[in-house]
């Protein structure tokens, strides 16, 4: 992690959008009428998951190979990841990612690590050298040491939301395992069971604690159980209620003087703010609530949620942390 590159302070307000999310500006409003036309919506899905698939391989991501192993290995693993009792919200049901059925189907589970990794290549696409673990490791380090100076004694119980297959959830608990929380107990939550079949997968050494299947608004979950909560990459995906109530959940389930950290896309970012407009659109044609993400005001709704000592770190150079503690 380059130290420079580091920016925390007191957190006062929000940025306005990136001028391409905002469907008020003349760019915004070219990019929202082209997806308004489904076949040339679908055209966009179409090209932006070509481009994905083929810039991963180019760099080094198996991406087909590894969707094929990942599914034959979750495949039996599907209803020991599923609580019937759990019904996803409208919201969920969006079509995500250039995948129909959303976060709810095979393709977009067994297609997950290798769309986080590209993710982290990204971030230093000019080293083009750097492996993609090596990518992964060094953005989630950047993560976990901006939250260190939140953390007050050490952390026994640890909830990860919307924790997908798992990447963040594996990383955080390693990570605190290296830095002083001997035995912290580690657990992730996501609404897809497709996702949390993976997770299983993936978590060869059964290193976290439990693979829950449940909404982040309403876990479940007992109150203040928890020392640290994270949502790694959670926020974009969610509407501005949805986030909000994901807020209320989260001081419900932390314990006095919990920490809360919410990674995601930094709309502080010059490489965000600045992004091509092609690209842009493709990012807009498969990221339903990304103009609600980049329109809340996220410390303030943290501050309404109760939360309390909000930092915001950039973590890289597209990515930000803000942190928060429960009173
Ligand atoms: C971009 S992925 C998260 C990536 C992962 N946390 C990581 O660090 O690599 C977003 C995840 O959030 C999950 N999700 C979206 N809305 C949710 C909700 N309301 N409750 C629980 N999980 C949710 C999705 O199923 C998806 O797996």
């Amino acid at each position: 992690m380059n130290s420079s590159a580091i920016h925390a302070g007191p957190v006062i307000g929000s940025p306005p959008p990136p001028p391409w999310v905002d469907a008020r500006t003349p760019l915004g409003r070219l990019i929202a009428a082209a997806l308004a036309v489904e076949p040339l919506r679908q055209l966009l899905f179409l090209q932006a998951r070509r481009m994905m698939i083929r810039t991963a391989e180019t760099r080094g991501i198996p991406w087909r190979q590894r969707r094929e192993q990942l599914r034959q290995q979750a495949e039996p693993l599907l209803s020991a990841s599923t609580e019937a009792a759990v019904v996803a919200p409208p919201y969920y049901r969006a079509r995500f990612h250039a995948y129909a059925e959303g976060n709810l189907c095979w393709d977009a589970a067994c297609e997950a690590e290798q769309a986080t990794d590209s993710v982290a290549l990204r971030v230093w696409k000019e080293e083009k050298q750097l492996s993609p673990t090596a990518a992964q490791q060094r953005m989630r380090d950047g993560i976990y040491a901006a939250i260190q100076p939140s953390l007050r004694g050490p952390v026994h119980n640890v909830l990860d939301i919307g924790c997908s297959v798992g990447v963040g959830t594996l990383a955080l608990a390693d990570w605190l395992e290296q830095h002083g929380h001997r035995g912290v107990r580690v657990s992730g939550l996501d609404l897809s069971p497709q996702m949390l079949a993976v997770a299983r997968v993936r978590d060869t050494g059964g290193r976290i604690a439990a693979w829950h299947h449940g909404a982040a608004e309403a876990t479940g979950l007992p109150a203040e159980s928890f020392d640290l909560i994270t949502a790694q990459f959670l926020c974009h995906e969610l509407p501005s209620d949805a986030t909000r109530a994901v807020l209320g959940e989260a001081a419900r389930l932390l314990r006095p003087q919990g920490v809360l950290a919410l990674v995601d896309q930094d709309p502080e970012a010059e490489a965000i703010r600045a992004m091509p407009p092609a690209l842009a659109t493709l990012l807009k044609a498969t990221e339903p609530y990304l103009e609600d993400y980049f329109r809340l005001d996220l410390p303030a709704a943290l501050a309404e949620a109760g939360f309390s000592a909000i930092r915001r770190v950039a973590s890289d150079h597209r990515h930000r942390v803000l942190v928060a503690t429960r009173p």
